[in-house]
């Protein structure tokens, strides 16, 4: 039997990626802040988060599509950007770029992404936001900006909760660097893990591909600190498109962002891998929504693991939700057949548990939310 067919939950992807990686890769995907406890917090309270079941309704014929800044989504769930996604499997980001072009939803491409942006736009036939990180004084990021204008991109996510790279101690531990190094020690987990040593080395080592060409260089653990409003209302008159601000865990910071100008809001707390002791993302949303009113586009990601918590997301305020590294274990686990597998259990346990709330559509989903 294929690996693919193995996938029954993104736990199950988890276990067998934590198989097939070296030790270094799934600690670097799968780590969080400090002694992730704020990881933990943020499961409990999604696991403790209830829908609510309704019956006797005729929910036999549904529908998982959504709206997205006007325009059709099949799913209310997208991909998140993450960086380096080539180590969970070489050829990782454009099979991402397939899954969102299949589905018209957005793929985030992070600005280290293993695959440079023009050809990710391109592969994923345009359903594809483009995240920035500001770094260093600024004038390289703002090229970034023009180069991603000119590649045809639409809507631009800025990543806010990185003005520093979050201590992850596991990542550390096995001295993870971007760009890659090989040291002994990882090649004693290379050779351990001879299927992915192998498959990535003929693939060639994966690359920030955004950067060492026409003169783009960056940095991973260069300082995002001097970002400010004012660097956020330069980049709201230098986009023409849509701007997504991510990384957003503060009511009264929604608020100033809004009266910025920009397009919608992303409740995140980068998966856990930011502060230790941010609030629970998944808790922040209902006050957010209210902030924010009815209107403002709201979008939410961390910790979701099934297509039932994406829902938990809805119910709770939120427009459309993401799915970070559970998409990156299905890859190691199974390749883009594990992908579209795990695509499919999540957009499944979505369609069940809205039958078993009485939900035909994803109208009015804060019905789903308890009573
Ligand atoms: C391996 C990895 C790399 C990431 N890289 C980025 C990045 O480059 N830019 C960014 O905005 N967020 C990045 N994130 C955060 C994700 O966009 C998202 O917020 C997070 O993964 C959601 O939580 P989840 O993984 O629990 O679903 C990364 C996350 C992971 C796990």
């Amino acid at each position: 039997m294929a690996a693919a067919d193995h996938i029954h939950s993104a736990e199950d992807a988890r276990r067998l990626a934590r198989r097939r990686l070296p030790w270094m890769v799934f600690d670097y995907i799968d780590g969080a802040a400090g002694r992730e406890t704020g990881a933990a917090r943020g499961r409990a309270a999604l696991d403790a988060l209830t829908l609510r079941p309704r019956i006797l309704r005729d929910v036999s014929a549904r529908s998982l599509a959504a709206t997205l800044f006007g325009a059709p989504a099949a799913r209310p769930f997208g991909i998140a950007p993450m960086g380096m996604c080539n180590l969970a499997a070489p050829g990782a980001d454009l099979m991402l770029a397939r899954l969102a072009a299949r589905h018209s939803v957005p793929h985030g491409v992070s600005t280290v992404a293993s695959t440079p942006l023009e050809r990710i736009l391109e592969v994923a036939e345009g359903n594809a936001w483009f995240q920035l990180y500001f770094s260093g004084d600024g004038s390289g990021t703002f090229r970034l900006v023009e180069r991603a204008r000119v590649a045809g991109y639409r809507t631009l996510v800025l990543t806010v909760d990185v003005p520093e790279v979050g201590r992850r101690p596991r990542e550390l531990r096995h001295g993870f660097k971007m760009p890659f190094r090989l040291g002994p020690r990882q090649v004693l987990d290379f050779a351990l893990h001879p299927r992915w040593s192998l498959s990535t080395l003929a693939a060639g080592k994966p690359q920030m591909a955004n950067f060492g060409v026409d003169g783009f260089t960056f940095d991973r653990t260069e300082s995002r600190a001097r970002a400010t409003f004012d660097t956020l209302r330069r980049l709201r008159e230098a986009w023409p498109g849509k701007l997504v601000v991510k990384g957003v865990l503060d009511v009264e910071d929604a608020l100033t962002l809004r009266d910025a100008g920009v397009d919608a809001i992303q409740v995140s707390s980068h998966g856990a891998r930011q502060l230790e002791s941010a609030p629970t993302p998944i808790d922040v949303l209902p006050a957010m929504r209210a902030a924010l009113g009815p209107d403002m586009p709201l979008f939410y990601d961390s910790g979701l693991r099934s297509g039932e918590d994406a829902l938990k997301a809805l119910a709770q305020g939120a427009d459309f939700t993401f799915f970070g590294r559970i998409l990156q274990f299905a890859i190691a686990a199974g390749g883009e057949a594990g992908l579209n597998r795990l695509w499919d259990v999540l957009s499944e346990e979505m369609s069940i548990a809205m039958a078993q709330c009485g939900l035909t559509d994803l109208s009015r989903p804060s019905a789903a939310a308890p009573a």
